[in-house]
């Protein structure tokens, strides 16, 4: 109900109730502050629920991140599409693909088109890790350590119910780091072989043929390998596991909750509200 129609029902009520009747004057006057007062009231709990439900929620992507991922897996999805049925162009689903799309020639296009999404990418990558601070950051936290070797030991350990205890990640898992790294195993062969089939004229005036057929063999069976590593390995830990299925939004959101945050990330956690103390701690010295 609107602030003034509830404070107007409310003095109704107390009217009837003391069997008076307020001049109109004073009336309006009395409706006026009760329903700002109900109005300030209102904002108040709004707020509250806000900041709870921000409290809830963790920053864990940046934009600029989230961008990299989105443009990225838009390229490889239209690689995979429009490659596979090249690859396979004999069968009959490729052919069927085909007809869909208006012909090969369309596929070949689309591939060069998600060719160019993901040398862009890598680009745009290569220069927020080299830099911006906050790319610096993200990369050393990448970066492989002795403890991810143990936690890979101690998941082994707990899958096969020889430990109750799960390891504890920080803010990249090892299966995390392991998906970063593939990326660029993937990208040198696909970029590097897919170049030399695309230029394949220039490549051949300057290198002999068995290099273009090396290009060709290593960019069918990567693509294979990048396909299966990314429906199975990737899809499966970052979507399907039963933790977060069917769908999990961070990359997409920035946001992780505070629930998943303490049960995936605990050692991320407890460091965000270390810091968190330590800056309030400070602010109360001033
Ligand atoms: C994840 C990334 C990629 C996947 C999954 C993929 C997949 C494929 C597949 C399966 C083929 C068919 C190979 C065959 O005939 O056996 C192909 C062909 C080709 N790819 Fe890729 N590719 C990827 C990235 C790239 C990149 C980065 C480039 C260019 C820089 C590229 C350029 C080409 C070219 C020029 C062909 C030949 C197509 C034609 O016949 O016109 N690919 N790709």
């Amino acid at each position: 109900m609107e602030p003034k129609k509830e404070a107007e029902k409310l003095i109704h009520e107390v009217e009837i109730e003391k069997g008076i009747t307020l001049d109109d004057e004073f009336r309006e006057r009395l409706k006026n502050e009760i329903a700002e007062k109900i109005k300030t009231e209102i904002e108040r709990r709004k707020k509250e629920v806000e900041e709870k439900v921000e409290e809830e929620y963790f920053v864990r992507f940046s934009l600029n991140i989230r961008l990299q991922h989105l443009t990225l897996a838009i390229g490889v999805l239209l690689l995979i599409i429009t490659g596979l049925p090249i690859k396979f162009h004999e069968s009959k689903w490729a052919e069927l693909f085909f007809e869909v799309i208006g012909g090969i020639q369309v596929s070949r296009i689309l591939h060069r088109v998600g060719a160019g999404m993901l040398i862009f990418v890598s680009i745009w990558h290569t220069i927020y890790i080299a830099f911006t601070k906050e790319g610096r950051k993200e990369f050393r936290e990448l970066l492989p350590r002795k403890k991810d070797f143990l936690d890979f030991w101690q998941n082994i350990k707990y899958m096969l119910g020889k430990t109750n205890e799960r390891p504890k990640y920080g803010r990249y898992s090892y299966i995390e780091k392991f998906d970063y790294w593939a990326v660029y195993w993937g990208m040198v062969i696909m970029v590097l072989s897919g170049l030399i089939l695309w230029f394949h004229n220039f490549f051949l005036g300057i290198f002999p043929k068995f290099v273009f057929d090396i290009a060709k063999e290593a960019h069918s069976d990567e693509a294979m390998l990048a396909t299966l590593a990314i429906v199975i390995w990737h899809w499966y830990n970052a979507h399907f596991n039963p933790h977060v299925f069917p769908f999990n939004p961070t990359i997409f959101t920035g946001k992780i909750s505070k629930e998943r945050m303490i049960k995936e990330h605990p050692l991320e956690y407890e460091k965000i509200m270390r810091e968190k103390l330590m800056k309030e701690e400070k602010s109360d010295e001033k």
